[in-house]
């Protein structure tokens, strides 16, 4: 009986879907966006390096170092690393082979693991260390390890006899390579968001490496529901220095998981934002060795009137317009729904502002009935200092100068008071339909009458989107067709300065200009292109980067003239 009622209240929830999805699909056919020009594979127009190398596949970490103007490279079984001055340059390139023990491999395929897939060394970890050492983890066939490389002469650092150091990946890189993880190395300090068991079932956000005791998330309390992490990123809230707050640094991190707080559908899924703070030692007593700044709030990216939201968020670029401003730094997502599917598969990107996420977390907490698994609002007075909170210059005037002096009343709520209440919502500042987004860039570019983000957007079949939303509206100012082979974008990497971006895959990686202005033959392609990086000089379409001051250069990203629809020069 309980079975039929169950099935039937499906069944009316999966056609109230379905019409929702159709009318949603039908109203906005109009509005969707389509790509003003789109480039098919090798176009000469917009013409990219590519950089790959025979047998090796699976392009999925990337490390842009200024430092030595080299693009570091982590793929399976190998790594590289390229000169910045051109990628496909074969001369200039230096590689290693970072590769699985066939008696590890062959253990690996004894646990039921695929040897053609699964048993060989992924490369998802590659960061720097030091000035002279980047850090790397593999997953070295669902046996995660980690090892020192030496930039010098790009090898892996030995001990005397011969031997690769290495050190434990577990907790660190994930077994599975399918698995989505991420990692921040912070003054040495490795912060990670993964799973620590072969299974992937204990999820985890693990600090490590650094002279302070290593720290991690409580797994008995639930704080992490079947995460997939997407990013992580480290903000100075610190600064500037001798702020009258005293406030320590943050380290963010985003991911999709099972929203335990809402029960009306099973396993609805929830995108989250969550923290911890820089400074964290663990509790003395209480949440020993574990984070006492752990705190989580949902990131919602949904259209005002629509009952489903893009609920999945597959990538984050968090852009700070500079260290000291922290306060300016807006989150940028790429969202993707775990109802629309198929043919109505959609994508949208959503922004929130540094001051909604700090309202959240400065806002109430939630709290879980333990009998019904039901979330409430805590409306209920809080122990002091805040739970969660970093310590500040008003922490330390109460005479606890570390989160070890934290009584143990404000610790035993942090346990179970993790969930902000409120919602940081948005919508969405590009709605695509019939496209997967994957990952996102945004580069903040000073046209010439004001400055515009601009959206790099990578899709699951190996497209690149440059988008720019223009009045809370937005356009896609091309579409580039990366690789010949239809793939998902795994990685995208912005060299800001040089206004490059380089985006991997599983068969190759690619160099792409943010813009060819040249490709704009007249003065009307030029303006009406609305690229915010080009402009018309009077003779040729030039990048509004070269322009002096005062020059007499037009551009209409706004689109505030009404062009005649035959165009001649303006
Ligand atoms: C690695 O570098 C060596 C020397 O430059 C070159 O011969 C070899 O083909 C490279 N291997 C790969 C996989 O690119
Ligand atoms: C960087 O780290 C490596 C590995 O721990 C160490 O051997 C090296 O001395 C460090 N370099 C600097 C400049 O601190
Ligand atoms: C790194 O490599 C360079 C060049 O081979 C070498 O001189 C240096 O000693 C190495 N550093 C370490 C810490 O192994
Ligand atoms: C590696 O690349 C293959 C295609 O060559 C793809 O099927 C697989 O999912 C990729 N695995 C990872 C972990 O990227
Ligand atoms: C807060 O602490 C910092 C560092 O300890 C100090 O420089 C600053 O003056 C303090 N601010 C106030 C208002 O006490």
């Amino acid at each position: 009986m309980m079975a039929t009622i169950r099935f039937l209240l499906l069944l009316a929830s999966a056609l109230l879907l379905a019409s929702l999805v159709h009318t949603a699909a039908a109203d906005s056919d109009d509005d969707d966006v389509i790509p003003r020009l789109s480039f098919p594979y090798n176009a000469k127009e917009r013409s990219v390096k590519r950089f790959s190398a025979d047998g090796i596949f699976n392009y999925t970490s990337l490390l842009l170092s200024k430092q030595d103007e080299t693009l570091y490279v982590g793929a399976r079984e190998a790594l590289f690393a390229l000169s910045l001055s051109d990628i496909s340059r074969g001369e200039l390139q230096k590689n290693l082979t970072w590769s699985t023990p066939e008696r590890k491999r062959e253990e690996c395929s004894f646990k039921g693991k695929d040897l053609q897939t699964d048993c060989f060394n992924y490369v998802k970890i590659l960061l720097r260390l030091n000035t002279t050492h980047l850090f790397v983890c593999g997953t070295y066939a669902f046996n995660p390890i980690c090892a020192y490389i030496n930039t010098s002469d790009f090898s892996l650092v030995r001990n005397s006899e011969g031997n690769v150091v290495t050190e434990e990946g577990r907790s660190r890189c994930p077994f599975n390579p399918e698995h989505k993880s991420t990692a921040i190395m912070v003054d040495g300090e490795l912060y990670t968001g993964t799973v620590s068991n072969f299974l992937g079932n204990e999820p985890t956000i693990y600090k490590s490496l650094g002279s302070s005791p290593a720290l991690k998330t409580e797994n008995s309390l639930n704080w992490l529901q079947e995460p997939a992490f997407v990013g992580s990123a480290y903000l100075q809230e610190s600064l500037p220095k001798g702020s009258t707050h005293g406030d320590d640094d943050k380290i963010y991190f985003f991911f999709s998981e099972v929203g335990k707080e809402f029960d009306f559908f099973d396993n609805t899924m929830v995108s989250r934002i969550a923290r911890v703070c820089k400074g964290d030692l663990g509790g003395e007593r209480v949440l020993q060795k574990k984070w006492t700044t752990f705190l989580k709030a949902q990131l919602l990216c949904s259209l005002p009137d629509d009952g489903f939201p893009f609920n999945i968020i597959q990538d984050v670029f968090v852009l700070t317009p500079s260290k000291g401003d922290w306060k300016k730094t807006v989150f940028y997502g790429v969202f993707t729904s775990q109802w629309y599917k198929g043919a109505y598969g959609s994508s949208a990107v959503c922004a929130f502002s540094m001051e909604q996420v700090e309202r959240a977390f400065s806002g109430r907490y939630r709290e879980v009935n333990r009998k019904t698994q039901q979330w409430y609002t805590y409306n209920h007075p809080v122990p002091e200092p805040r739970p969660g909170a970093c310590i500040t210059n008003a922490t330390r005037a109460m005479g606890i100068p570390s989160s070890l002096h934290m009584p143990d009343k404000v610790l035993n709520f942090v346990k179970d008071h993790f969930l902000m209440d409120s919602v940081i919502r948005s919508r969405p500042l590009l709605l695509k339909r019939s496209v997967r987004y994957t990952q996102i860039a945004v580069h903040r570019v000073q046209g010439l009458s004001q400055a515009y983000d601009v959206l790099f957007v990578g899709t699951d079949d190996g497209k690149l989107h440059k988008a720019v939303n223009i009045d809370g509206k937005m356009h896609i100012v091309e579409e580039i067709t990366l690789f010949s082979e239809p793939q998902p974008v795994q990685h995208i990497e912005l060299d800001a300065e040089k206004g490059r971006l380089y985006v991997s895959s599983y068969s190759s990686l690619v160099e792409v200009p943010v813009a060819n202005c040249n490709n704009y033959g007249s003065c009307g392609e030029c303006v009406l292109s609305r690229d915010p990086y080009c402009a018309w000089t009077g003779q040729w379409c030039q990048d509004v980067r070269k322009a002096s001051p005062g020059s007499n250069w037009q551009q209409d990203v706004e689109r505030q003239t009404r062009w005649p629809s035959a165009m001649s020069h303006p």
